[in-house]
């Protein structure tokens, strides 16, 4: 199967919403080399040898259609692909710790050191190791000292090479990334790495964005560029507060404020509150990095943008629950949008996936309705299995409610016949737009009562 003619073999550990895209990316960029993604997950490695992959990314299935069997492949033979590949991508998963030191705060990194591990145990000729997970600043001096402790004569160059595309985006974040980033030692063979790693890149990548820096610079500029961008959210999320009891609309001042270039007006969207499986964990990760070397003020600073974000989540459920005559017992809510952001399946730490709990705490009766989501919205409330509706057709799901509650931006959302939505729903009838994308005015005249994020609430009650 693999083609003796191909420049360099290339591995990747870990068959994620990282590892999966970025891979199928490479071997779509470079022709001329074998790319090889392995996962202890058979069931994943199986969806990705299939026609339905295991996530949803837009424009993915087309890429992964042309290259796999060609020079992409999919397996779960970790030890045989360690041993055949000179080039090793880590993109294995790094959650928060949820026992012992650091529980609640500091990254789990199980599952990098057994990787690190494995890798030392079965390779038999010397190879390139790359971190594409996110992990906290100094990691590599970990790995490296794994990698090197059975004196094996084999030698490891760790390198460091933070992924930076978002979900929904992630193939166009990949095919015209900001920038590459990779950190290596200065050493003579850590510099001779880095250039390895540099030209791939350099296939479809311009040089200039090809940053290249030392190791701890690069693993500390991924978890800096997450807290930077969940900074501009809390940021704007914490005035929307202010802007709600001021008559102040959140969206002209995020407007006038973005419009300073050196603000920038990207990411001043308030909102219900960001989620995803990375920003939390990352601050967090930052944070306990920070209190670990005594810096309190710098980990309270940036503990900061976490607390502001639940606090905007229970805030807006707070404001559901005021605004609905105090109760919401026995009231149908109908969550349009459970993914954490719109064109993906993902559900990792949903802002939506609080709001629900929330809601069926306060005794509502809740139906959740999203284009990719469902499945994953199941397996996140199987708890509560028996309670809540899952329903595919956005009218179908707001038969009959109380209340709607925009949890994710949804183009299709904005396109619903609304009046036809009223129609069909309970009096008063609420809408709750988490993500200020519908027309406010318009829903407004059609009858519903309208609280926006950062506004004044349109009602008629
Ligand atoms: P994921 O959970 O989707 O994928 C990780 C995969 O690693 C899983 O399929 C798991 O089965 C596999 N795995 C775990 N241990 C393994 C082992 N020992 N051997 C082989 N496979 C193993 O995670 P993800 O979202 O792809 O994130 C991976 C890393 O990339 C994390 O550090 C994350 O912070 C970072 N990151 C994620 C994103 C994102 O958008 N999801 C973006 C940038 C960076
Ligand atoms: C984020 C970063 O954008 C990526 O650069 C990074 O690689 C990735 O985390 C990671 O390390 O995992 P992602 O979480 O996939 O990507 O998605 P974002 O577009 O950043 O959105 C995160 C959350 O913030 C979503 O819930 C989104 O709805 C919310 N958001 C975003 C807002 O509430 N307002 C905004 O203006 C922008």
């Amino acid at each position: 199967m693999r083609a003796v003619s191909f420049k360099r073999k290339i591995l990747c550990i870990g068959a994620g919403y990282v590892g999966g895209p970025t891979m199928a990316v490479i071997a779509a960029k470079c022709p001329d080399y074998a790319v090889t993604v392995v996962d202890i997950s058979a069931e994943r490695i199986a969806k990705w040898n299939s026609d339905r992959l295991p996530i949803y990314e837009p424009g993915l299935d087309e890429i992964v259609r042309a290259v796999r069997g060609q020079n992409l492949f999919f397996s779960t033979d970790i030890e045989g692909a360690i041993k055949e590949n000179d080039i090793i991508f880590v993109s294995v998963n790094t959650p928060t710790k949820t026992f012992g030191a650091g529980a609640g705060m500091a990254a789990d990194l199980q599952y990098w050191e057994k990787t690190a591990r494995q890798i030392r145990s079965c390779a038999e000729s010397d190879k390139i190791i790359v971190e594409k997970s996110t992990l906290p600043v100094r990691t590599a001096q970990a790995m490296e000292r794994i990698l090197t402790a059975t004196n094996s004569g084999i030698h490891f160059d760790v390198l460091s090479n933070p992924e930076f595309l978002a979900e929904g985006t992630a193939v166009s974040d990949l095919e015209s990334p900001d920038r590459v980033l990779i950190g290596a030692r200065e050493t003579e063979r850590g510099q001779a790495a880095c250039r390895e790693l540099v030209d791939i890149y350099a296939h479809w990548v311009p040089r200039d964005q090809i940053l290249t820096s030392n190791i701890w610079s690069s693993e500390l500029s991924k978890l800096v560029s997450n807290a930077f961008l969940a900074q501009k959210i809390s940021s704007i999320n914490a005035i929307s507060a202010l802007c709600e009891k001021t008559e102040a609309d959140v969206t002209e001042v995020a407007r006038a404020v973005g419009k300073d270039s050196r603000i920038g007006s990207k990411f001043l969207s308030a909102s219900v509150g960001f989620g995803g499986s990375c920003f939390k964990k990352d601050i967090l990760n930052l944070v306990y990095l920070c209190r670990y070397y005594g810096i309190e003020e710098v980990a309270d600073y940036w503990q900061g943008v976490v607390s502001i974000n639940e606090y905007q989540k229970r805030r807006f459920v707070m404001r559901m629950l005021n605004s609905m005559f105090n109760t919401l017992a026995g009231k149908k809510i109908c969550l349009f949008g459970f993914a954490f952001k719109a064109d993906t399946g993902d559900t990792r730490e949903s802002a939506a996936l609080f709001v629900a709990q929330e809601l069926l705490a306060e005794h509502a009766k809740i139906v959740i309705t999203d284009p990719q989501a469902l499945e994953n919205a199941r397996i996140d409330l199987q708890d509560d299995d028996g309670v809540i509706d899952y329903v595919d057709d956005p009218y179908a799901a707001a038969a009959g409610a109380d209340a709607i509650a925009v949890m994710t931006e949804w183009s299709l959302y904005r396109e619903l016949d609304y009046e036809r939505i009223y129609r069909a729903m309970s009096r008063p009838a609420f809408l709750f737009d988490g993500r200020n994308i519908l027309d406010h005015k318009r829903l407004h005249e059609i009858g519903f009562n309208v609280y926006p994020i950062g506004k004044v609430a349109l009602t008629h009650v």
